[in-house]
């Protein structure tokens, strides 16, 4: 079992850029992307650990799966903030939480549990070698990023390698099914990435006053080539038979991370560049 800790700190991203990071400006609209999506994505999961609760009889696996969806839920509630602050600039963005959540409201409403449990498996499996990829190359991707927004991503981006069995673990107790979740995975994939599409037309509409290089290109074209794709092949690995997240290689920052916060460092400026404020708003 992991030894999970919920951690709740008072984020706050008044005024902040929708380019949070001006030497990184497409991956600026990722994170962004990130934020709006990720909100649905997390409380749904955090509801499907409160349903899995009364399937589960190993009192470790409830542990395990009670934690994991405290610790999601939080997450989602440092996005709203966010986004919150992005809304208030753009106004139109609200769309994007709306049709995000309607979408995860009727997979939880129309799709079993077993289902639901398979989806936070799998989804969850592609984050550590995604997020270790951004972990270990944080000084190219948030260094000129503002400082409360970097700190933020950089925390849940640790919470998640710290919790990277956690829906796997939930899944074995309650389905098992190495091919239950294998069939599911393509719908899966094609769910989140029908959002993420969704939420950069969304932008390109709502928030025209950005330079075009935030709608275009490689998020990580900054981000050395055997780096991405050791990321890719690792994303693709965590989808086979027999992985198990817990074996994954992981990035050396989650323990210095881990280190700062035990030493009682204010978690909301461990990285980047004084708050940013930007001018005022312009709705398209
Ligand atoms: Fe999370
Ligand atoms: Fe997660």
């Amino acid at each position: 079992m992991s030894n999970l800790e919920v951690r709740k700190f008072d984020w706050d991203f008044e005024g902040i850029p929708f380019i949070w990071n001006p030497e990184q400006p497409r991956f600026s609209t990722l994170m962004n992307q990130i934020t709006f999506v990720i909100i649905s994505f997390e409380r749904y999961i955090s509801k499907a650990m409160r349903q899995a609760e009364s399937r589960i009889t190993n009192e470790e696996v409830k542990r395990e799966a009670r934690l994991f969806g405290q610790q999601e839920g939080v997450h989602a509630s440092a996005h709203m903030k966010h986004a919150r602050a992005l809304i208030a600039r753009y106004p139109g963005l609200q769309t994007i939480l709306d049709e995000c959540n309607e979408s995860y409201d009727a997979q939880l409403e129309n799709e079993s549990l077993e289902y639901h449990l398979a989806y936070a498996a799998s989804m969850e499996a592609i984050f550590t070698p995604f997020f270790k990829m951004i972990l270990d190359h944080r000084e190219i991707l948030f260094a000129d990023g503002d400082e409360r927004l970097s700190s933020m991503l950089l925390w849940h981006f640790c919470e998640e390698i710290e919790h990277r069995s956690s829906a796997l673990i939930v899944y074995d107790e309650v389905v098992g099914s190495y091919w239950y979740r294998f069939r599911n995975a393509k719908p899966m994939r094609k769910h989140v990435r029908a959002l993420f599409d969704m939420s950069i037309e969304r932008f390109k509409e709502h928030v025209p006053d950005v330079p075009h290089e935030a709608y275009e290109g490689n998020p990580f074209a900054s981000v050395p080539r055997p780096a991405t794709l050791r990321s890719a092949f690792g994303i693709f690995a965590s989808q086979m038979p027999l992985h198990d997240p817990t074996h994954q290689p992981l990035p050396a920052y989650y323990d210095e991370w881990i280190g700062r916060w035990r030493g009682g460092e204010d978690v909301r400026k461990f990285y980047g560049q004084p708050a940013m404020h930007a001018a005022k708003p312009q709705e398209a």
